[in-house]
């Protein structure tokens, strides 16, 4: 994206100011969100007209004007140009969803990993995901699979969104939202999982005794983490990271890096086979 960015750019920024543009931005149905450092805030608006004008499908171009906080893991948002909306409809698989990038979590760029889960899960499983969301993980699934999944989380509009997302997929497996704290929903389940997701990659260490708690002996837990590391030795670090944190019996079947989340920083999907 920075090649198109700078192409449109090149008679309105300087240079070196067009270098110093972060590489990306996410493109979420008809909302484009960009990152702009501060050295180019006086070039904001501009920014924002000229992806306005060049995107198609755009209609609301915001700068991210804080990073992702907050046990509801959400983002600042400044309308650069286009109309003051954060709602709109992303679709992904062949599945649709209903977004608000300004109430609830959101990445476009956790795209691979969700068809990667979705791919493992077999017919007749039962599975938690702990911070699902507005069901991104949990419908993807059941798209595909004739599961049941629990679909936990402590937004109430993350639950709200989830429950509009369920009207708007034909699924063969079954989404149930749930809306609190993982550990108590966890708490209240008559029964456990064949697999427990855990996207909450900054606190994933805080809830893996829910997790277990959570999972069936010999079930698979989708662990998290952020690590940093020479992309090299992310895998291992990340693994020999979750052996310290698991207090039970545990083989790791797979690991894979997710997505760079800044220099010589990954985040890291281990998935682990327990038992108790
Ligand atoms: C990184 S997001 C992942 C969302 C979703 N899995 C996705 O891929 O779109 C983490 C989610 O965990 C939720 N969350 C944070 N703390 C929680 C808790 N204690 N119990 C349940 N959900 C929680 C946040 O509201 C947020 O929606």
């Amino acid at each position: 994206m920075t090649k198109f960015l700078k192409r449109h750019l090149i008679n309105i920024l300087q240079a070196n100011e067009i270098n110093n543009l972060f590489s990306s931005f996410d493109q979420i149905g008809e909302i484009v969100i960009i990152r702009i450092p501060d050295e180019l805030s006086n070039s904001k608006k501009i920014i924002g007209e000229v992806l306005l004008d060049k995107i198609k499908k755009a209609k609301s171009i915001y700068r991210q004007s804080s990073v992702v906080k907050g046990d509801f893991r959400i983002r600042e948002l400044e309308l650069l140009a286009g109309i003051d909306t954060t709602e709109t409809e992303y679709k992904e698989y062949g599945c649709r969803f209903n977004v608000d990038v300004r109430k609830v979590f959101f990445s476009p760029r956790l795209s691979t990993e969700r068809n990667r889960i979705a791919n493992l899960v077999k017919d007749g499983e039962n599975i938690i995901n702990m911070f699902g969301g507005i069901g991104m993980f949990s419908i993807l699934i059941a798209k595909k699979k004739k599961c049941n999944i629990y679909n936990m989380d402590i937004n109430p509009d993350a639950i709200r969104l989830c429950k509009k997302n369920l009207e708007l997929n034909k699924m063969k497996g079954n989404v149930i939202p749930m809306c609190g704290d993982a550990s108590n929903l966890i708490n209240e389940l008559d029964e456990t999982a064949d697999r427990t997701l855990m996207l909450l990659p900054e606190r994933t260490d805080n809830f893996l005794d829910s997790a277990v708690l959570g999972t069936k002996n010999n079930g698979i837990i989708h662990y998290y983490c952020h690590i940093h590391a020479d992309k090299k030795n992310a895998l291992e670090r990340a693994t020999k990271h979750y052996f310290n944190t698991i207090k039970i019996k545990s083989t790791v079947l797979h690991s894979n890096i997710v997505r760079a989340i800044g220099p010589k920083y990954y985040q890291i999907a281990i998935d682990a086979n327990i038992r108790k």
